[in-house]
């Protein structure tokens, strides 16, 4: 692999993530999910409590920063700065891809995750590789790649869409499955499968209901996508730029996938992304039986306006959670997801 055209990249996929034309806006399917409001909550909205667990382990939101900028040079200064602010407010955080350290590229040194990792000690952190880097992976150095940043748990990103539509993709993920269930069997750290943007459909779920996994993140269809970002990476007249109009809205939405995770996965946290852009849309998915959910592109993009900005946008993140909490007479989102009756499914835009 060649290190300039990696970062390079690396770039580009944050400056085309941040393109609107790149989200699958209004495919995540939360928009017909509707909270039922208590117009007689029996509690204070100050009793409310965002009081999670994530793996066993406790935290003060059910939230999480989903893994992104990784493999280039100003991605250290971006991840310190998401750090800081998900310790300082109690959420989880996953890293981004760390094929960079598997591969020892330039020692790995440009993410400088482990010597982050000394100045946000409480962090609950998750480590991130690929599948298609497991397959051929040693899990010995996969638990390295843990342990060197003190991760809570590993994250297995699958992303067949993008590598397919990728230039200078890898789209082998033959032997996936099995990888998968060797490295929950030889890894003491609880171990996350995690799609990338196309979520996961009841047949794949089947395949992953007995393989250990300790939680999913669904990362469905309905925020960035990245067939639309690779597509726009390629020449206007290649297979890739064409395909990624074909494909602009490939995927299982983030709203089916929980529903069907929740049903086929009965040992596994279920954990939602994809597409979700505010404290209401998390609510709903808590609803709908997510554990933890988890923001990218907006995280990413608050980030860049700096660290003041990034505070203020997951306050409203939690501010608007809390409100929904409240008004579904939830005392936290443990009581929600137990709700029998939380939802109605809104038809014709009602
Ligand atoms: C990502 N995502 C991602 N996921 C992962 O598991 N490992 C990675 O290295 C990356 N890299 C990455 C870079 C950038 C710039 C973005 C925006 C995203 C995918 C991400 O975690 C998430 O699954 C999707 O972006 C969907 O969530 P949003 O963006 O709709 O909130």
């Amino acid at each position: 692999m060649d290190i300039q055209e990696f970062e390079s990249r690396k770039r580009d996929h944050i400056k085309h993530a941040l393109d609107p034309a790149h989200q699958a806006i209004g495919q995540s399917k939360l928009d017909q999910v509707h909270l039922i409001h208590e117009a007689l909550p029996n509690l204070n909205l100050s009793d409310v409590s965002l009081a999670s667990k994530c793996l066993g382990i406790k935290t003060k939101t059910p939230f999480y920063v989903a893994g992104m900028t990784a493999g280039h040079a100003d991605a250290a200064e971006l991840n310190r700065t998401l750090a800081l602010a998900c310790q300082a407010r109690g959420w989880a955080m996953g890293v981004g891809s760390q094929r960079r350290d598997l591969e020892n590229l330039n020692g790995g040194m440009l993410d400088r995750w482990s010597e982050l990792r000394e100045e946000v000690p409480q962090l609950v952190l998750f480590a991130n590789i690929g599948i298609t880097q497991l397959v051929k992976a040693d899990p010995k150095k996969i638990a390295n790649l843990v342990k060197s940043i003190r991760a809570q748990a590993l994250i297995v990103h699958t992303n067949a869409l993008q590598e397919a539509m990728q230039p200078e993709g890898t789209p082998h993920f033959k032997g996936g499955l099995s990888a998968l269930k060797k490295i929950c069997e030889k890894l003491s750290t609880p171990v996350v499968l995690k799609e990338t943007g196309c979520g996961f459909s009841e047949h794949t779920l089947k395949k992953l209901a007995k393989i250990g996994l300790a939680g999913i993140d669904i990362s469905g269809l309905g925020g960035t996508h990245w067939g639309r970002i690779e597509g726009a990476r390629s020449a206007e007249l290649s297979q890739f730029a064409q395909a990624a109009l074909t494909f602009s809205n490939w995927g299982e939405p983030t709203v089916d996938s929980v529903i069907a995770a929740k049903r086929i996965l009965k040992k596994t946290e279920i954990w939602a992304s994809g597409g979700v852009r505010s404290g209401l849309d998390a609510a709903k998915l808590i609803a709908l039986g997510a554990h933890r959910v988890g923001y990218a592109k907006p995280a990413l993009e608050a980030a860049l306006a700096g660290p003041d900005s990034l505070s203020r946008w997951m306050e409203i993140q939690e501010f608007e959670l809390r409100v929904a909490l409240f008004c579904t007479d939830s005392l936290n989102p443990a009581e929600l997801r137990a709700k029998e009756n939380a939802i109605r499914w809104k038809t014709n835009g009602n």
